[in-house]
């Protein structure tokens, strides 16, 4: 496999330009206004750019189910994740259908005209239990769908303006332009790699392992909405940062960010995630333990099972799975459950609570579980944020 093509075929760009921009920018003033919450503007900055591909809008009630009941959409590409715009009962029923409407966000700025094709029901039970396996509103994702809008509203978008970024600006390429950087530097094969967590020697170990069978790494951290607790994307980007600095080769790996808000669908949203990489132009992707995951929703594998549903080859990434990696003491090196041989008294495993709890009381976790440039920039974001 060289040089990933785009789910479906081609890679969606629905970035007004030049007059068609200036026309649209004047007609929205007129329309009327659909407030988008952070998801929904990341989903629609996504879409713009292609890194969706091939949707060009939120999804249409066909599409919506299809992809509930089959993970795939109604033309039979694989799809597993709803992308959908919420509405109350109120707006859905003063919307006529080939209405356009502007997207706004928060302030009000137009940022995109839709052309309402569809309004219809936000099927929430069904949603969660498809898509998270769990109608329990302690999981982030379904408490998130029983907060937004009774009703959905499909329609193919038009981009005005990008949502307001001021933070990892030097960071938002797009999937043309990481393409065009794996060209540039004549990787043919990428490896893409998710995450939302402080990168730990077992991400940084599973990275350079899968960097040993492809040309490039491509380190993607989401930095769209998390849930309360995670550490924030910008501390997460100061990790990358200094591990970048430190321990990766330049000329192998690289750095951008996804703007995606999270979903926590575990098996799913890996499915998703991985067919988002090959927008950006990854041929390959990581999926390790719990992969999206959160409490015990998911079984520790699940989401790399759920690929075996799926032809070979069907869905033009090829996923890369880790066994749970740890240091082996006894081995003197990180290691997994497939690798060592030893009794897991040998092994540094620290809990997510764990380190939160050392770090919060300014204890540097083992240097087998985390870089100290990484342990440091953490044990300070944690005291600033007591004080
Ligand atoms: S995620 O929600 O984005 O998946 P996280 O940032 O923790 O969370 O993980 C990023 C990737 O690293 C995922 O593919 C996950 O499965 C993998 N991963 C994290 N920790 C480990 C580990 N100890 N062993 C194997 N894989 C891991």
């Amino acid at each position: 496999m060289s040089h990933s093509v785009p789910h479906g075929g081609k890679l969606i760009n629905r970035i007004l330009r030049g007059k068609d921009r200036e026309l649209a920018e004047l007609k929205a003033k007129d329309l009327k206004k659909i407030k988008l919450n952070k998801r929904e503007l990341s989903d629609l900055e996504m879409i713009a750019i292609g890194a969706l591909s091939p949707l060009e809008g939120f999804m249409c009630k066909d599409d919506y189910h299809s992809v509930m009941d089959t993970m795939r959409l109604t033309n039979g590409l694989p799809w597993t994740l709803p992308v959908t715009l919420a509405v109350d009962e109120q707006t859905a029923n003063s919307l006529s259908v080939k209405e356009e409407v502007a997207l706004v966000d928060d302030e009000g700025n137009e940022l995109a005209v839709m052309m309402v094709e569809e309004v219809f029901l936000h099927d929430k039970e069904k949603e969660a239990l498809q898509v998270y396996k769990t109608d329990s509103q302690e999981h982030p994702g379904v408490k998130y769908l029983y907060e937004i809008g009774t009703h959905l509203i499909g329609g193919k978008i038009d981009l005005i303006h990008r949502p307001k970024h001021e933070d990892f600006i030097q960071y938002r390429l797009d999937p043309i332009d990481t393409r065009k950087v794996f060209q540039e530097k004549g990787w043919k094969r990428v490896v893409g790699f998710q995450t939302r967590n402080p990168i730990h020697r077992a991400h940084e170990y599973i990275q350079k392992t899968a960097l040993e069978v492809v040309d490039g790494l491509m380190v993607h951290p989401l930095v769209g909405a998390t849930k309360g607790d995670d550490i924030s994307a910008e501390i997460r980007m100061r990790c990358y940062e200094a591990l970048f600095e430190n321990y990766y080769p330049k000329d192998r790996t690289f750095l951008a960010v996804f703007p995606a808000a999270m979903r926590y669908a575990g098996p799913r949203e890996a499915i998703w995630h991985a067919i988002c990489r090959k927008n950006y132009g990854c041929t390959h992707f990581i999926v390790g333990r719990d992969h999206a995951g959160v409490g015990n929703y998911y079984g520790t594998f699940d989401a790399q099972y759920i690929f075996d549903e799926f032809e070979d080859g069907e869905l033009g990434i090829m996923p890369l799975f880790f066994e749970h990696t740890f240091y082996c003491k006894r081995c003197t090196s990180m290691a997994s459950y497939k690798t060592c041989p030893h009794d897991s008294n040998e092994h540094i495993i620290l809990s997510g609570t764990k380190v939160r709890e050392m770090l919060r009381n300014g204890m540097t976790p083992p240097p087998e579980f985390s870089r100290p440039e990484v342990a440091k920039i953490l044990i300070e974001a944690m005291s600033a944020k007591k004080e």
